[in-house]
């Protein structure tokens, strides 16, 4: 059971890494004027996907620190953390890509795509 919940956790972190690359390529291919009918149903559904994927690894890493006695190990804790960054700069990502500001949502995007690179040095080096 434990090792099928560590074969989803990473292959729904790739997932989450493909998506969140997705959601900053298209943040970073959107036109500069807002378009009038809002977001488009295709960055609805990677910006969706991204946020969806990554916090259902963040769920599955939890339930793997209860099982497999991980409670003490600084990396879950950190990448927890990550996690919950990832969303709120997901969510500002969204807003700002909303208001017009391309830059501002790059940098959110690319800072998304950050958390998830660390957060899988984190868990493969076990640092600490
Ligand atoms: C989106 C962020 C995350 C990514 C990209 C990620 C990715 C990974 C990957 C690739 C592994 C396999 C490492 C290996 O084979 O040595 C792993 C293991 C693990 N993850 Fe995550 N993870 C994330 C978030 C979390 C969170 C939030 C927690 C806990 C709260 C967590 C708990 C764990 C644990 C305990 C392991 C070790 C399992 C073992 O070696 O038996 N992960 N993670």
């Amino acid at each position: 059971m434990y090792t099928a919940m560590l074969g989803a956790h990473g292959g729904f972190a790739f997932l989450a890494m493909i998506l969140t690359l997705g959601w900053a390529a298209l943040v970073l291919v959107a036109p500069k004027p807002v378009p009038a009918t809002g977001p488009s149903p295709l960055q609805r559904g990677v910006y969706g996907g991204a946020m969806g994927m990554t916090g259902l690894v963040g769920l599955l890493g939890l339930v793997m620190v209860m099982m497999g006695n991980w409670a003490g190990a600084g990396f879950a804790w950190v990448g927890l953390m990550l996690v919950v960054l990832h969303a709120v700069a997901g969510a500002r990502s969204r807003r700002a890509l909303a208001s017009g500001a391309k830059s501002r949502a790059t940098v959110l995007a690319a800072l998304q795509v950050l958390t998830l690179l660390l957060s899988w040095w984190l868990m493969v080096a076990k640092p600490f």
